[in-house]
């Protein structure tokens, strides 16, 4: 798993792993999660190779909510270990100083509990037509059939964008976030995928400068920072960020605790008969399957846990790393569905804590406990595998089954 050449040791004599070693291609479910829990016993720490470019790998909670909280130093100007230079800006994520300031400030409003309160019937009222369409069938492949959609229907009715695009959308986000990297011409194809889903937002962009409705491009296009109009570059900017962040992470949490519940009847079994153990759980699931992996860029040199760390280095600090580490929680590798004081970190921490935390959590319960409602008991389709994709880790498919 990690591989010492003494060549890429620091002067302090950081431990080598390398981005693939940590988080390789496809692998069962659960795996990539288990190789970082390894790696933390191991070090607080790593150096390795990210494509071309050297990088540190944090691996203990106290390190990286340090990190996550000194933004001056650890900066979102990249966000992503084998890009230190990227030629775009998701807005907010890759903001900065003021500018993300103000843009928090903008767009806090939309996911404050308030607003997700009002939101709570449509979001009811999609997951039963997300049900109606699979619980008579007895079996269903959960991530295309439900993950998936139900996030990315909701995102069509906040974007004012009509449903029947939806199919189109889930396409995209395929393409996107979850074609096999090492395929021939993959990063090609992302890139093309990527600019048809700006293509669409621009021309949407355009309809609603002219005919405002009440969803979110209106409201950021009628917004002003610093008394000025929003660039339309930056409008782009932002809609792709939305598109990223609150489609695939929502759609990667309900498929590890679908996996989870499916592979533990008890824990099941614990929720039909004590519903109000669903937040809990729900806190639970988010702290043991944390696939989100965030990185930042130093702005100055520095250190990580003792390793020299120079200006233009990325960080990687994956979340399951802080989550599952037993100097922060006790019984840390095992799933307490009524675990109380649960200081997770499965949104973050500091300046970019996730915006639409709230609305995520709403989005879970919603499906969690209205499957459970109607489909009480499931199981994984015998013989079937549950793959898990690197990156930002997920599962790439998962096949249930149930009685009618
Ligand atoms: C289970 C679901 C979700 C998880 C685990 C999650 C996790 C995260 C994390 C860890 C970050 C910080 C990334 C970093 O520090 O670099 C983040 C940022 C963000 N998230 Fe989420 N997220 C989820 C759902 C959503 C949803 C549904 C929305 C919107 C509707 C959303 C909107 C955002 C935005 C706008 C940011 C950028 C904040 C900033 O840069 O200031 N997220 N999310």
């Amino acid at each position: 798993m990690t591989t010492t050449e003494p060549e890429l040791l620091n002067p302090s004599g950081c431990p080598v792993a390398h981005l693939m070693d940590i988080i390789p291609g496809e692998l069962p479910a659960g795996q990539h999660m288990r190789i970082i829990d390894g790696l933390r016993e191991q070090s607080p720490v790593f150096t390795g190779i990210a494509g071309e470019f050297q990088f540190f790998t944090l691996t203990r909670m106290a390190d990286i909510r340090k990190s996550f909280q000194k933004a001056q130093v650890f900066t979102n100007a990249a966000v992503t270990p084998t890009d230190p230079n990227p030629p775009y800006r998701w807005i907010p994520e890759m903001l900065d100083g003021k500018l993300h300031v103000d843009w928090r400030q903008l767009l806090t409003p939309l996911w404050s509990p308030g607003a997700v309160e009002k939101m709570k019937p449509k979001l009811r009222q999609r997951f039963t037509e997300v049900l109606d369409s699979i619980a008579a069938k007895g079996s269903c492949e959960f991530v295309s059939e439900v993950a998936l959609l139900f996030p990315n229907v909701i995102f069509m009715d906040l974007m004012g964008l009509p449903s029947k695009d939806a199919d189109q959308f889930q396409a995209w986000e395929v393409t996107i976030l979850h074609s096999d990297r090492d395929a021939p011409g993959a990063a090609e194809t992302q890139f093309a995928a990527m600019m048809e889903v700006m293509g669409y937002f621009g021309a949407l962009i355009e309809q609603r400068r002219l005919d405002p409705k009440e969803d979110i491009i209106s409201y950021v296009l009628g917004a002003r920072i610093d008394g000025e109009p929003i660039p339309m570059q930056d409008i782009l900017d932002f809609c792709l960020l939305m598109f990223m962040a609150g489609l695939d992470t929502v759609a990667s949490q309900l498929t590890y605790n679908f996996w989870h519940l499916a592979n533990n009847p008890h824990d099941r079994e614990r929720l039909l008969a004590e519903p109000e153990l669903w937040p809990s759980a729900i806190e639970e699931f988010l702290r043991f399957y944390s696939f989100v992996t965030p990185s930042r860029k130093v702005a100055e040199d520095t250190e990580v846990a003792g390793c020299p760390v120079k200006a233009g280095q990325m960080v990687f600090m994956p979340l399951v790393a802080a989550n599952r580490d037993p100097r922060e929680f006790e019984n840390a590798d095992k799933v307490l569905i009524d675990r109380e004081n649960n200081r997770h970190i499965a949104f973050g921490a500091g300046p970019h804590r996730c915006l639409g935390s709230y609305f995520a959590r709403e989005e879970l319960m919603t499906a969690m406990t209205m499957w459970h409602e109607r489909i009480p008991n499931y199981r994984i389709v015998p013989g079937t595998s549950v793959p898990e994709h690197g990156g930002q880790m997920g599962i790439t498919s998962l096949h249930l089954e149930w009685d009618v």
